[in-house]
């Protein structure tokens, strides 16, 4: 795994969006893996300042998200697909059949899933899958204790999840319950991963998941063993993990 320190949030998303834009130079018509949350968001206005000064162009690229809320409809303002047309798609020049959200409506969700995991397989797979991490380890929604073989399926959300994603919501009973994601299969499947991480409250879980066992207690953990991870975090974030001495 690479590690990248940055010294605060903002130099954290300088960098990653730097990491992105590297893959769609080198490679225009590649499958990039988006990511929602908050950590993400300046990677993105990065790119879409580049994008608008004329240095990118994402003319050629497919994206797919990992994850989408069960039971929004993609116009509800927590959809994921929402916050990917707010904060990205809308603002450059990827084309809006080339983006690919899981549809949170689906009448049969168990096949949407099937569904999205053959689009991924039939795009020629994942040139580069951008990833956050949760408090608790989490990476898309597989949850501690998640089974790492599975590919995109049904998930239940934790209550600790429920809780962390509150702020986004009217109260705790409109978090929806159930989520549609990519599972650990299918990201692990991706030809590199960069995973973004920032602020102290995820330092003790960043440190279990580069420097701990591989374990589904912390689902970020199986990062490990994927031969091309690029760890974007601030310090506040490495905290740990250095002074523990993982960070070399
Ligand atoms: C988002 C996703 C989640 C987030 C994670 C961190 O698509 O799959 O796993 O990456 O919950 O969220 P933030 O960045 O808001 O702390």
């Amino acid at each position: 795994m690479r590690i990248y320190e940055c010294a605060d949030e903002r130099a954290m998303s300088r960098r990653a969006a730097g990491i992105i834009a590297s893959q769609v130079i080198l490679k225009p018509e590649c499958v990039l893996g988006l990511a929602t949350g908050s950590t993400p968001v300046g990677a993105y206005q990065n790119l879409v300042e580049w994008y608008k000064n004329g240095d990118l162009s994402f003319a050629g690229v497919k994206t797919v998200n990992l994850d989408e809320y069960l039971g929004l409809a993609p116009t509800h303002d927590q959809s994921y697909r929402y916050f990917m047309q707010q904060n990205l798609f809308d603002h450059i020049d990827v084309k809006p059949e080339n983006t690919h959200v899981l549809n949170g409506l689906a009448e049969d969700p168990a096949a949407e899933c099937a569904a999205y995991d053959e689009m991924i397989a039939s795009l020629g797979g994942i040139d580069l899958q951008l990833l956050g991490m949760g408090h608790n380890g989490h990476i898309a929604f597989n949850e501690p204790g998640d089974d790492f073989g599975l590919g995109t399926h049904v998930v239940t959300l934790s209550e600790r999840t429920i809780d962390a994603n509150q702020r986004f919501f009217a109260s705790r009973d409109d978090v929806p319950r159930h989520a549609l994601s990519m599972g650990i299969r299918s990201i692990m499947g991706a030809s590199k991963i960069l995973i973004v991480v920032s602020g102290e409250a995820k330092a003790e879980s960043l440190a279990r998941a580069v420097a701990g066992p591989v374990t589904n207690a912390v689902p970020a953990s199986v990062l490990q063993l994927h031969p091309d991870v690029t760890l974007v975090a601030d310090s506040a974030a490495l905290s740990v993990l250095k002074r523990e001495g993982g960070l070399k």
